[in-house]
């Protein structure tokens, strides 16, 4: 099956941070799940260049507008690449591909009628690139997200209105009970549906914004930034209004979108409604999470210095337990925090777990069994007990699950206490005593097998998240790194040579 995961295109008023990093790593993972199932994906993730924030952050560096963008643009890409994300389409809005068809289904949804002029005046906060209602404000007359106050702001505009659509959404919703995940996020949408909705004012005169694409039936106008931004989704695999759209059906049939909690309302309420203008079904899915937030609970700043640089994470313990935190420790029910000291705590336990137990084994090996996998033909019950658990564990996600928070949480959890068992399981039987003792080498050789084969699952499990750490282990066990999801027990051959390699988690202070 061919299935279309996609990130947000984050502005470039700012540098990367470990938030951005998350959902990015996020899709990564997703696509390596679902490749190892065999099914073929299609990875997008880029940024928004354009709209007022960007406009203001490119005048204050006194750059050319495209040298801005490209530098900008260019420190995404560049931690992305220096993360090893695999992504298959790095969306630039700025590219004329993107500005056509923005163009294009402006021009469509304006031809049938669907946009309006009017005056406006309203409350718009720069930071969110929206109007605001007072509602939304905090009770300093502040905009919560960005704790500052909105400017008041009258023009002319254009409008695409949001209430017609209303009803079938909320219909849409309730009909799709795996639409929004996890599902407290669907009644929130529901919630914001409870009252009517504004039209959606679509455009921004150049007078104030210039940094955007042109409406096609009026160049005073630019498109409003989340009107431009969305059309990603669709830009990145070839719709066009008119013309054969095969390719992007079948691309577009199985599409997953990642956000964060704080673009919800544009995902889940102007994005199918626009699509519903264009005549193209809602995504299969959005997948929405929460915010990562410093040690203690308290919002990443600079001033507090508790923003997390993947840099810095990167250079200390490498990408892959960067990974493995991030989606380990997401929380389903709420924000989740970050920090330094965590993220050390979460690597010593991938060292005292994975890590160990492969030094352990594979050293035990090179001295008593010059490093070749022994038989395995007296396994006992207990031992095929705890490879058969590991493995039908493996295979029943592997399996059954479906691309979402609670996968990726229950997952990384299991391969955990997996690791947790096959440690148990190892200090139980104590293999450097059998060692000693040439009456029981069969029982010895049974348990380094046993050990040695749990080893291979986990590695196989983990790759979604540790691709390079799953490819070490499954070197050291002999095995090629081709990686599947297949989790059949006893699969290592006696005699294969296993090597004793650097240690997967060394140690950081
Ligand atoms: N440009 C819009 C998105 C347009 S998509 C059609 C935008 N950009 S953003 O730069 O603000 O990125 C927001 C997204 O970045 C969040 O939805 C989330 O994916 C990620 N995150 C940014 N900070 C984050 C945290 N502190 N925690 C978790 N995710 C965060 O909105």
């Amino acid at each position: 099956m061919k299935k279309y995961i996609t990130t947000p295109i984050y502005y470039i008023n700012g540098a990367p941070h470990v938030g951005h990093a998350f959902t990015t790593i996020l899709g990564d993972v997703l696509k390596k799940f679902e490749q190892m199932r065999g099914n073929d994906v299609f990875y997008t993730t880029g940024t928004d260049e354009h709209g007022q924030k960007n406009q203001s952050s490119c005048q204050e560096c006194g750059m050319a507008v495209q040298d801005f963008i490209d530098m900008r643009s260019g420190n995404f890409q560049k931690l992305f690449d220096a993360m090893k994300i695999d992504y298959d389409f790095f969306v630039h809005t700025s590219s004329q591909q993107h500005k056509n068809v923005v163009k294009d289904a402006l021009d469509y949804i304006y031809k049938k009628g669907l946009i309006k002029k009017k005056s406006y005046e309203g409350l718009y906060c720069e930071g969110c690139e929206q109007f605001k209602k007072p509602s939304d404000l905090d009770e300093h007359g502040n905009c919560p997200d960005h704790q500052k106050a909105p400017k008041l702001i009258t023009e002319e505009n254009y409008f695409f209105p949001l209430e017609q659509d209303r009803q079938w959404l909320i219909d849409y919703i309730n009909t799709h009970p795996d639409w929004i995940k996890p599902k407290r996020f669907a009644k929130e949408v529901l919630g914001m549906l409870a009252e009517p909705l504004d039209d959606l004012c679509i455009s921004r005169p150049k007078s104030r914004v210039w940094l955007g694409v042109d409406l096609p039936f009026d160049d005073d106008f630019v498109t409003y930034i989340w009107f431009d931004a969305l059309i990603n989704y669709i830009s990145s695999i070839g719709w066009k209004s008119q013309g054969d759209n095969a390719a992007f059906n079948e691309t577009w049939a199985h599409c997953t979108h990642l956000l964060a909690k704080d673009i919800l309302k544009t995902h889940a309420v102007y994005w199918p409604i626009m699509l519903k203008a264009l005549g193209i079904e809602p995504p299969e899915h959005l997948i929405v999470h929460g915010y990562w937030l410093g040690e203690g609970g308290i919002k990443m700043s600079k001033s507090l210095g508790n923003v997390v640089d993947p840099y810095e994470v990167m250079d200390l313990m490498g990408i892959d337990p960067l990974r493995f935190y991030l989606c380990n420790a997401m929380s389903l029910s709420g924000d989740a925090q970050i920090s330094i000291d965590l993220l050390k705590q979460g690597y010593k336990q991938l060292a005292n777990n994975i890590g160990n137990l492969q030094m352990r084994v594979l050293k035990m090996i090179a001295k008593n069994l010059d490093g070749k996998v022994p038989s395995a033909a007296h396994l006992e019950a207990e031992d095929k007990a705890l490879l058969e658990n590991v493995a039908n564990t493996f295979e029943r996600i592997y399996k059954y699950g479906e691309p979402s928070l609670e996968l990726v949480n229950e997952l990384s959890a299991e391969i955990l206490k997996a690791g947790d068992a096959v440690n148990a399981y190892f200090a139980t039987q104590a293999p450097w005593v059998l060692a000693k003792d040439e009456s029981k080498r069969e029982r010895y050789e049974a348990v380094i097998y046993t050990t040695l084969d749990a080893l291979r699952l986990i590695a196989v499990a983990v790759y979604p998240f540790m691709p390079s750490i799953a490819k070490k282990i499954l070197v050291s066990l002999g095995q090629n790194d081709e990686i599947k999801a297949e989790f059949k027990p006893v699969v290592l051959k006696e005699g294969t040579q296993t090597i004793v390699g650097d240690p997967l988690f060394p140690f950081i202070a």
